[in-house]
């Protein structure tokens, strides 16, 4: 009696939660309990769960019998046992659980765990009750900054830029889906040195500027312009260093040359952060201006500054690697600075409570000398976490640091633009063009176009430089956003062709169970279930990539499962006899979990494509 409203309890529970179970979470305390209670002398017992990749060996296993046979061998507890052994009593403590089918052990004591289909189907059809993909539970909500994208005022928007916007982008997403409190800031570099120069050039090709908007349209010309003065007239180099100190020193008319000059590059930002359907808070270094000089002074007033050569420089908690420019020798702020005050801030005014940025692997010592002085500083205390969200370089074809052919970097609009050609392409070679509308045809181009440079970045472990191709990326087969995005236009059809109304999907919902008796619907179900545990494990490591490998291992189960069994039945005139709801329905679960992978990929799925 007892154990069977306990059972009733969990189910109910389950089926009601706003929450998807991660059976990672729920093998785990069930094992770590299990494992606590067999050895109760040891603390802290090694508890391993891994999912399975071969079905012979179970759905998951627990793979803690080797480690605690070494650990019970070195404590020399005198009698030694086999790890077989301490799996068989690890096996007696798990409790029951509604998760769980059965248990065994195979092997040198790995215990091989066979999940239960009623469970699977209990949270599958959980999410088809709420009507969308739920959530892992999460215990603590949090405020968390990224800091993200971050291009540099004149200075060209990069690949590196690129790639922080795409990584930054979908890392935001994956929070505020979890249900945090994300504040998404663009650091742009608005603040530097190039801007005496900068200013310096526009009052001289355009002196009126202050009544007249001066046509600028390319910023990097112009900069390059600049530069080139700069280099090679002493006169012109000291005026730009004397604009840069009275624009530091906020005079109206220097304020107002550095508005016009950042209004021009935040046009051509926020063209391409449209495009990319990327929302972005802009703070530039030039909004801790202020915040800079507070910040000296702190530091100094509590003897954390040192004198180098003229310069003051503050070094980690350990004196470990480089220490930070704080003030130049001219007196001047450096990106050390306008860091040390943004951090200040980010923690003390904003509350964050998590603070990452997703930077170029490049300036992985930056960060790291970063945050040990704001340690050491007692600005970053042991309840913030700090995160570093390198990645590796951008590179041709020619495995060469991406360039055009001309040896110049890349300008993102024509890189978007490019794609936009390479997708219509595509689109053409099967001949879309006369199926789809004008309108259809060109949100399907913009879809794969962009997700496609997305998807290409995502799916590769950020960590690792990464072959920018776009034959590859607009590839139909494999891991790619092309095929996933055509994937998901043909399950989203199956229902379509089999007449199933939104009605009758709604009806069929409380009453039809979802089918997984068949070897693949249970296969392509346990893919599914993953989902938590692969979304958390991302709240750890910050790797995108093994979310864009679940959506491949979901297309793929899919089209094994679709092999493999029938949805509907149809007679030899081809006229459909039969519907099997139970599939149609699993069919429903993966298209919708499909489209909350790419939400949170930043890909943007159409109906027709
Ligand atoms: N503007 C910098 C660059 O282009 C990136 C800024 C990153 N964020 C920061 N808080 N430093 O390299």
């Amino acid at each position: 009696e007892e154990r069977k409203s306990k059972h009733l309890a969990v189910s109910t529970n389950m089926s009601e939660s706003g929450h998807m179970v991660s059976i990672y979470d729920t093998l785990y305390t069930l094992f770590e309990k299990a494992i606590i209670e067999a050895y109760p002398d040891l603390t802290d017992p090694p508890v391993v769960i891994s999912s399975s990749n071969n079905p012979k060996f179970g759905d998951y296993q627990c793979n803690s019998a080797l480690p605690l046979c070494k650990l019970l061998g070195s404590a020399s507890q005198g009698k030694k046992v086999s790890p077989r052994e301490i799996a068989d009593k690890i096996i007696l403590k798990v409790a029951s659980s509604p998760l769980v089918e059965k248990l065994e052990v195979a092997g040198a004591g790995f215990i091989n765990i066979y999940l239960k289909r009623e469970f699977g189907q209990a949270i599958l059809a959980n999410i088809l009750k709420h009507g969308k993909v739920l959530s892992p539970p999460v215990v603590q909500k949090r405020r968390i900054l990224v800091d993200f994208s971050s291009p540099n005022v004149a200075k060209e928007m990069h690949v590196g830029h690129l790639r922080s916007t795409i990584i930054g982008d979908s890392i935001a997403r994956l929070l505020e889906f979890l249900g945090h409190d994300v504040l998404r800031i663009n650091h742009i570099g608005d603040w530097g040195t190039q801007f005496g120069m900068l200013i310096a050039h526009l009052e001289d090709k355009f002196p009126n500027y202050t009544t007249e908007s001066p046509p600028i349209s390319d910023l990097q010309s112009f900069y390059k312009e600049s530069k080139v003065r700069f280099d090679e007239d002493e006169e012109f180099k000291k005026r730009a260093y004397a604009c840069v100190v009275k624009l530091q020193a906020h005079e109206p008319k220097y304020i107002q040359a550095w508005k016009l000059i950042c209004d021009v590059s935040r046009k051509e930002f926020q063209s391409i952060y449209n495009r990319l359907d990327i929302k972005l808070i802009e703070r530039g270094e030039s909004f801790y201006h202020s915040r800079m000089k507070d910040i000296v002074k702190e530091l100094e007033e509590k003897n954390f500054l040192e004198e180098d050569e003229g310069r003051k420089i503050m070094w980690g908690e350990n004196r470990e690697g480089i220490p930070l420019t704080i003030v130049k020798r001219d007196g001047g702020f450096t990106y050390d600075t306008s860091d040390m005050a943004a951090i200040k801030h980010r923690i003390v005014e904003e509350k964050a409570e998590w603070v990452i940025y997703v930077v170029d692997a490049g300036q992985a010592t930056h960060f790291q000398i970063m945050e040990s002085c704001a340690r050491r500083a007692r600005i970053v205390l042991s309840c913030h976490n700090i995160d570093f969200v390198g990645f590796g370089v951008v590179l041709g074809e020619d495995k060469k640091k991406f360039k055009t052919r001309s040896g110049d970097t890349v300008k993102l609009s024509q890189l978007l633009d490019e794609g936009l050609k390479r997708a219509e392409q595509k689109l053409m070679e099967k001949e879309r063009d006369k199926v789809l509308t004008k309108e259809e045809f060109n949100k399907a181009k913009e879809s794969i176009a962009y997700g496609c440079i997305k998807y290409a970045d995502l799916c590769h472990n950020r960590n690792h430089d990464y072959v920018f191709s776009f034959d590859k990326m607009t590839e139909d087969k494999g891991n790619t956003a092309v095929y996933l995005l055509y994937a998901l236009t043909r399950i989203r059809s199956i229902a379509r062709t089999a007449n199933v109304s939104r009605e009758e999907m709604q009806e069929a919902i409380g009453k039809t169970p979802i089918s997984l008796e068949h070897e693949k619907e249970w296969k392509l179900a346990k893919v599914l279930l993953k989902f938590p545990d692969v979304i958390l494990k991302i709240t750890k490591d910050l790797c995108l990539h093994t979310l864009c490998e679940l959506c491949y291992e979901i297309a793929c189960a899919f089209t094994e499962f679709y092999d493999n069994c029938y949805c509907v039945e149809k007679n030899q005139t081809g006229e459909i006899v039969k519907v099997n709801m139970g599939r149609i329905l699993l069919t429903e679960v993966t298209a919708m979990m499909l489209e909350q992978c790419f939400a949170l990929l930043g890909l943007k799925p159409v109906e027709k494509m």
